[in-house]
C-alpha cells in the first residue's frame, strides 16, 4: 500500500480479513496465526495507510463482523468484538470523522444453524452473529466535483431512502469459489452511496474481486490489492478482466502514463485492464 499516492482514492470498501477463523493461505497473511493484538497491529497499519490515500471527503466503509473464540484454559466461547476494535483504531485516526453503521442482517436462513451455548437451558445463549456491521468514516476537508459528474452518479430517491436504512435485511450471503466473498450488491450499493462516476476506489483486501466488479459495473475505476495470488484465477474470471501474461496485461498507452504517474508503480507491478487494476505486491 506505500506504493499508493496521498489523497487519491474516493472511496475505500473492504472487508478484512478476520482474527482467528479462516486459512487464506498464504505465510503473511493477517489473522490466522496472530494474536488478538498482533492482528490489530496489523490492521491499524493498514488503516492508516487508507487514510493517507484517501481524498480529503473521501469515504471508507469497513465490513467487519464478531467471531467466536476460546480462552486457550477454557473450553467455552467467548465474543471478539471485531467490530468495535476496528471502529476505534478508525477512530483514533486524528483526520477521520465517524458518519455511522450500518448492519447488514444476512438473511440466508438460520433454520438449521447449530445451536451452541447451554442448549436446551439456561443461561449460556451465545448471540448470534450472522450481522455485519459496516462502519462509514470520512476523511476531513472538502472536494470539488463538477456538476456533469454529480448528474451522473444521481441516485434515485427509492435508492436514497432504502440505503440510508441502518439495516440491510435484503441482500443474502453467497457462495464463491473464494471462501470470504461478499454478495455482490454490498459494495454496489457502498459504491453508489460513497462515490462519483469515475471515481477511484480502493480495495486493500480483495479476495475474489467483488469490489472490483461492484466499481466496474458502476463506471468507477478501482485497485485492488490481494495477498494470495492463488486469488487472480478467480478476480479474472469475475472482474472479467484479462492477463495476457504472468505479470501484467498490455494497457492503453494514455491510461498507462496516468497510472504510473498518479500510482507511482510500473506495468509490470499489476494486473490491469484499461481501467481496473489488481496490484501484485
Ligand atoms: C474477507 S477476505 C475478502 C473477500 C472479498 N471481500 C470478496 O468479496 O471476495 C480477506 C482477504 O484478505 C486477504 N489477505 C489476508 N492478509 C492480507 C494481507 N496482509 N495483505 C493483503 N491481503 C490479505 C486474504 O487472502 C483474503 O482474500
Amino acid at each position: 500500500m506505500r506504493k499508493l499516492p496521498d489523497d487519491f482514492f474516493q472511496l475505500i470498501v473492504t472487508s478484512p480479513p478476520y482474527w482467528n477463523v479462516r486459512d487464506y493461505g498464504h505465510k503473511d497473511q493477517i489473522g490466522l496465526n496472530d494474536t488478538l493484538e498482533e492482528y490489530l497491529h496489523r490492521l491499524n497499519k493498514v488503516w492508516h495507510e487508507v487514510a493517507r490515500t484517501l481524498l480529503p471527503d473521501g469515504k471508507i466503509a469497513l465490513d467487519i463482523g464478531n467471531i467466536y473464540y476460546s480462552e486457550p484454559d477454557e473450553k467455552r466461547r467467548t465474543t471478539a468484538n471485531l467490530s468495535l476494535l476496528t471502529w476505534q483504531q478508525l477512530n483514533n485516526i486524528k483526520s477521520l470523522r465517524f458518519m455511522g453503521t450500518i448492519y447488514w442482517q444476512k438473511t440466508t436462513s438460520r433454520d438449521g444453524a447449530v445451536l451452541f451455548g447451554s442448549y436446551p437451558y439456561p443461561t449460556n445463549f451465545m448471540i448470534s452473529n450472522a450481522v455485519e456491521p459496516i462502519h462509514i468514516f470520512r476523511k476531513v476537508g472538502k472536494r470539488e466535483v463538477p456538476k456533469e459528474i454529480k448528474e451522473r452518479s444521481k441516485v434515485s430517491v427509492e435508492e436514497f431512502r432504502k440505503f440510508r436504512d441502518a439495516i440491510w435485511n435484503d441482500i443474502n450471503g453467497v457462495e464463491d469459489a473464494h471462501c470470504a466473498a461478499y454478495p455482490l450488491e454490498l459494495p454496489a450499493r457502498l459504491i453508489k452511496m460513497f462515490s462519483y462516476i469515475e471515481d477511484w476506489i480502493l480495495d486493500p483486501f480483495l479476495g475474489s474481486g467483488t469490489t472490483m466488479r461492484a466499481a466496474r459495473e458502476l463506471g468507477r475505476n478501482s485497485v485492488g490489492i490481494e495477498l494470495n495470488p492463488d486469488y487472480l484465477a478467480r478476480i479474472e474470471e469475475k472482474v472479467g478482466i484479462k492477463r495476457r501474461n504472468s505479470v501484467g496485461i498490455e494497457l492503453n498507452p494514455d491510461y498507462l502514463a496516468r497510472i504510473e504517474e498518479k500510482v507511482g508503480i510500473k506495468q509490470g507491478d499489476m494486473f490491469t485492464d484499461a481501467k481496473f487494476e489488481v496490484i501484485k505486491l
